[in-house]
């Protein structure tokens, strides 16, 4: 059996410029998508989701400024909402899906994950059910609470539980070069120069945008392991994903 690791964007599910606004008709979309993809496939499924805007901003208010354990609660409230809404979804469109909380199943040092417990999430998998994870506020042995996103849990969780397919969708066709052009294949050299022409986030943003996605999966290509940045505010992309179509942006040791 084999493992597949998809992260949804905050940016797709929710409106970034706002504060705690989802887009419902984008999770049920994706659902579907998803949903149609698992009936035709063996594959165990682990999904990831951006905070969006039920967590950057929350962050940036009550988390990055020290520690605060009423601002740890009321970010974390936050985005267990919007992992509501997302397993509702799921669930809905017939999906077998169970949440996993980062801030009960992690520990950071200096924002490194430092502890992950796996058990739950490999008996999910054994039971073909698909645990759905998310950006999150996590207990940091440093700062006292550190966020925790969903770029950093992909990799980490690839990594250890050795995936085959790896993908992040986002609301951007790929890695834009300095033309608006896709960025076919990123890897640890080619990003030396390519480096300049990527960002942050346009959006509230704690977690280093475009930037900090494609640093964090190039630390995963940096140990053999592919994974692809693609747009999944486009209808039907995810489902290429799912099916193995060259969607995005590779982003490859070579
Ligand atoms: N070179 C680039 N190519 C593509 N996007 C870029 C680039 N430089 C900056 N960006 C910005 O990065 C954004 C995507 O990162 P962002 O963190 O906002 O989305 P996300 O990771 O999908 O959402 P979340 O962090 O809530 O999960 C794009 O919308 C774009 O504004
Ligand atoms: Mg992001």
């Amino acid at each position: 059996m084999s493992l597949l690791i998809l992260k949804i964007g905050g940016s797709v599910i929710t409106e970034k410029d706002a504060v705690s606004c989802a887009r419902k008709d984008e999770i049920d979309r994706i659902s579907q998508e998803i949903a149609s993809f698992k009936v035709n496939s063996q594959d165990a499924i682990i999904l990831v989701h951006g905070a969006g805007s039920f967590g950057h901003p929350q962050a940036m208010k009550w988390v990055t400024g020290g520690f605060d354990a009423q601002g740890v609660y009321l970010t974390h409230s936050s985005v267990k909402l919007l992992n509501s809404m997302m397993l509702d979804s799921l669930n809905t469109a017939g999906i077998r899906a169970l949440p996993v909380h980062p801030l009960s199943s992690c520990l950071l040092e200096n924002g490194k994950i430092v502890e992950f417990n796996l058990g739950q999430i490999k008996l999910m998998l054994e039971r073909g059910v698909v645990p759905v994870l998310h950006g999150d506020v996590v207990m940091d042995r440093a700062k006292g609470a550190a966020v925790l996103s969903g770029d950093r849990i992909v990799p980490y969780l690839a990594s250890v539980m050795n995936a085959s397919k790896i993908g992040a969708g986002s609301n951007v066709d790929g890695v834009l070069d300095d033309t608006g052009a896709v960025i076919k294949k990123i890897t640890p050299v080619s990003f030396i120069d390519i480096k300049k022409h990527i960002q942050g986030s346009g959006s509230a943003d704690v977690t280093g945008g475009m930037l900090g996605k494609v640093s964090e999966f190039l630390e995963l290509a940096k140990s053999g392991t592919s994974s692809r940045i693609f747009n999944a505010s486009r209808k039907g992309m995810v489902s290429k994903f799912l099916y193995g179509e060259d969607v995005g942006t590779l982003i490859a040791d070579k």
